[in-house]
C-alpha cells in the first residue's frame, strides 16, 4: 500500500428535506452574498429552486442566480460567472445540480480571487492558491464532484475539455435528497450510474499490491450500484434505490477507494476527447471506452481481472485460464451497460473513425507522455482502443 493524505472536508447531509438546509449551512461556512448557480432548468421546473431560495431567505442570505450550465460545462459561462460574482461581491457559490453545475462553480470559485486567467489552472500554467468556498445541492448521482477535488471544463477555443485536481476545489458540504432526482430520465440515471462504475474501476485497475481493503471497498460499490441502477430505471421514484446510488456517487469519487494505490485514469481521458468533440454524455463515452480498454489491457494482469469477474460479476474461477474468467467478466460488464440502455460501441454515438487518430493525439498526458498508469499507453495504443469500439 502505498502512503497517502486524506482529506475530505467535505460535511455531508443526507436525506429527505436536505436542501433546506442551504441557508444554515451557508451561514455556518461565514457567507455573506450567495451566487446560486444552475444548468438548464430541471432544478426550476422540479421546484427544488424555491426551496433552495426560501432557505437563503430564511437564513437572511442575499443571493443573485445565474442558470444555463450545460452539460460538459463551458468556459464561456465560467467567465460570466466570475465577472458576476466580482461585481455583485460574492463570497460563496451555491451548485444546485449535477457534474457539469458543480464544476462550473468550482471554476468559478477558483477564477473570482485569481488576477490571471481561470483556464491558467486547466493548462497547467497556474496552481491555485484560493477560492471562494462552494456548496452543493445535489441533483444528480454521478460524477462525484460534491465530494471530489477535480473540476472539469471544456474551453471552447480550441475545443480543450480538460480537469484541474486540487484540494481547494471539495466543496464545503453537499446536501443530498435521493428524492430530487426522481426526475431523472432514465438515460441520465445510466449515464450516472455508468459514470460512478468508471470511477471505481480506474481505481481498480492499479499495479499496486497490499490493497485488499480498497479492493473490497470497490468491489462493494460496483455491487450496489449493479443492483441499484436497474431498480432506479424502472422505477423513479424509489428512494432506497435512489439513496444507493446517490451515496455511492459520492463514494465512488471522493477516494476511499482509491487510498494508498495508484488508479489509471486513461478511460476517462479518452472519454474526455469523445465529449470534447462530439459533446456526448460523459457516461454514456465511458459506457464505450471502458469495455474496450479492459480488453486491451486484460493480458497486462489476467487475475486482476479474474478477481473482479468473481467477485462482482458472479463468473467461476478458471485457475488455468484467468483470462478467460476476465474476459467473461468484462462481457458481463458490458451487457450490463447494454441493460441499462447504454451504448457500446462508438458507432452508436456517431463518431466518425476519421477523428480517431486526432483524438487520440489530443489526450492529456502524463509526465512520460504516455497515458494512464496501469500499462500507460501511446498514441498508437488509444488509436487501437478507439478502433476496437468502433
Ligand atoms: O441542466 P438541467 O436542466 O438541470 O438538466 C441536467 C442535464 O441536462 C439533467 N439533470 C440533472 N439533475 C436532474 C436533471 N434532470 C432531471 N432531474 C434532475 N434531478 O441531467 C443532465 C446532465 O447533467 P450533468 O450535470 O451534465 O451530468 P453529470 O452529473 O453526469 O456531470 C457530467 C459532467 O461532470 C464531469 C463530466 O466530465 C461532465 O462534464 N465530471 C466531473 C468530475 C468531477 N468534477 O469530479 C468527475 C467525472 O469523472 C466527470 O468527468
Ligand atoms: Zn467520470
Amino acid at each position: 500500500m502505498l502512503n497517502f493524505n486524506y482529506y475530505s472536508p467535505t460535511e455531508f447531509v443526507f436525506g429527505r428535506g436536505a436542501e433546506e438546509r442551504a441557508g444554515e449551512m451557508i451561514r455556518k461556512r461565514g457567507g455573506t452574498k450567495v451566487l446560486v448557480h444552475f444548468g438548464g432548468g430541471s432544478a426550476i421546473r422540479s421546484g427544488l429552486m424555491d426551496r433552495v431560495t426560501a432557505s437563503l431567505d430564511a437564513a437572511g442570505l442575499p443571493y443573485i442566480t445565474l442558470g444555463g450550465v450545460q452539460p460538459n460545462p463551458r468556459s464561456s459561462l465560467v467567465y460570466r460567472g466570475i465577472e458576476l460574482a466580482r461585481a455583485e461581491g460574492v463570497d460563496f457559490i451555491l451548485a444546485v445540480g449535477g457534474g457539469s453545475v458543480i464544476d462550473s462553480s468550482k471554476a468559478i470559485a477558483l477564477g473570482v480571487p485569481y488576477d490571471g486567467d481561470f483556464w491558467d489552472f486547466f493548462c497547467g500554467k497556474a496552481k491555485p492558491e484560493r477560492a471562494l468556498g462552494v456548496g452543493v445541492v445535489l441533483t444528480l448521482a454521478a460524477a462525484g464532484s460534491e465530494g471530489s477535488k477535480s473540476c472539469v471544463i471544456t474551453q471552447e477555443d480550441g475545443g480543450f475539455k480538460r480537469g484541474c485536481g486540487n484540494e481547494l476545489n471539495r466543496p464545503k458540504f453537499a446536501l443530498m435528497n435521493p428524492e430530487v432526482t426522481y426526475t431523472l430520465p432514465a438515460y441520465q440515471t445510466a449515464c450516472g450510474a455508468t459514470d460512478m462504475m468508471a470511477h471505481v474501476l480506474e481505481r481498480y485497475f492499479t499495479n499496486e499490491k497490499g490493497v485488499d481493503l480498497t479492493d473490497r471497498l470497490c468491489e462493494a460499490v460496483l455491487s450496489a450500484v449493479i443492483k441499484a441502477a436497474p431498480v432506479a430505471i424502472a422505477e423513479p421514484d424509489n428512494y432506497e434505490a435512489r439513496a444507493q446510488l446517490m451515496w455511492a456517487s459520492t463514494l465512488a469519487h471522493n477516494d476511499s477507494c482509491g487510498l494508498g494505490r495508484e488508479g489509471d485514469w486513461a478511460s476517462h481521458q479518452i472519454e474526455h476527447e469523445l465529449s470534447a468533440r462530439y459533446d456526448v454524455a460523459h457516461g454514456a463515452g465511458l459506457a464505450v471506452v471502458f469495455p474496450a480498454w479492459m480488453r486491451y489491457q486484460l493480458d497486462h494482469d489476467p487475475m486482476r481481472f479474474a478477481q473482479l469477474a468473481v467477485r462482482v460479476w458472479g463468473c467461476d474461477m478458471d485457475f488455468e485460464h484467468p483470462e478467460k474468467t476476465g474476459l467473461e467478466g468484462i462481457e458481463r460488464y458490458e451487457q450490463f451497460l447494454k441493460s441499462i440502455g447504454m451504448p457500446t460501441r462508438l458507432g452508436e454515438l456517431h463518431v466518425d473513425p476519421a477523428d480517431i487518430p486526432a483524438m487520440a493525439g489530443k489526450c492529456k498526458r502524463n509526465n512520460a507522455g504516455k497515458l494512464g498508469f496501469f500499462r500507460p499507453l501511446d498514441t498508437g495504443d488509444i488509436a487501437k482502443i478507439l478502433y476496437s469500439a468502433m
